[in-house]
């Protein structure tokens, strides 16, 4: 009986120690594994930016510029010039002239160098930031 308890106790031991060892030769492993890779990164990154990522990168431009419109757009111009600018019965489009162009025509409506009633009445309180949005923004439209 008590040899059989001493060579179960050894074999336990054992088998301990084995998974032991299995276990920190394992997490080893990984620790290189996890270096090699953190070192390879940067380099990775360089090679793809060139390509894939930059087309990606003008995709997201393309659709955040076409598909975003502004809380402002949506609550003060869209009801006459439409949802995305293409313009309605009331308003004229305004889709796809230039940033420059469109600033100066809210600038001219705010200040009564084009007199426009409507118009001057909605950009009375719009900031000059607002109105350098809103004419980024639009001049997207497409
Ligand atoms: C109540 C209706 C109405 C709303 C709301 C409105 N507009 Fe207009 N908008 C007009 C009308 C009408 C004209 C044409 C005025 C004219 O011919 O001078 C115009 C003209 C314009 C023009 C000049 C277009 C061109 O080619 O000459 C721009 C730019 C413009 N609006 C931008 C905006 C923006 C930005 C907003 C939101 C802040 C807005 N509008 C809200 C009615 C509206």
């Amino acid at each position: 009986m008590s040899i059989n308890r001493v060579i179960a106790l050894i074999l336990a031991t054992l088998i301990i120690v084995l998974m032991g060892y299995l276990i920190s030769q394992e997490s080893t492993n990984v620790v290189v594994e996890k270096k090699q890779i953190s070192q390879e990164k940067p380099i990775a990154k360089v090679v793809i930016k060139s390509e894939e990522e930059q087309k990606l990168e003008d995709l997201k431009k393309q659709a955040g510029s076409t598909l975003k419109v502004s809380n402002l757009y949506v609550v003060r111009c869209s009801s006459c010039h439409g949802k995305k600018g293409e313009g309605t019965r009331v308003a004229p489009s305004i889709m796809g002239k230039s940033q420059e162009y469109i600033l100066k025509k809210l600038d001219d409506y705010k200040n009564d160098r084009v007199s426009n009633s409507l118009m001057k009445g909605l950009l009375n309180n719009a900031t000059a930031l607002q109105l350098e949005e809103l004419a980024k923004e639009i001049s997207n439209f497409k």
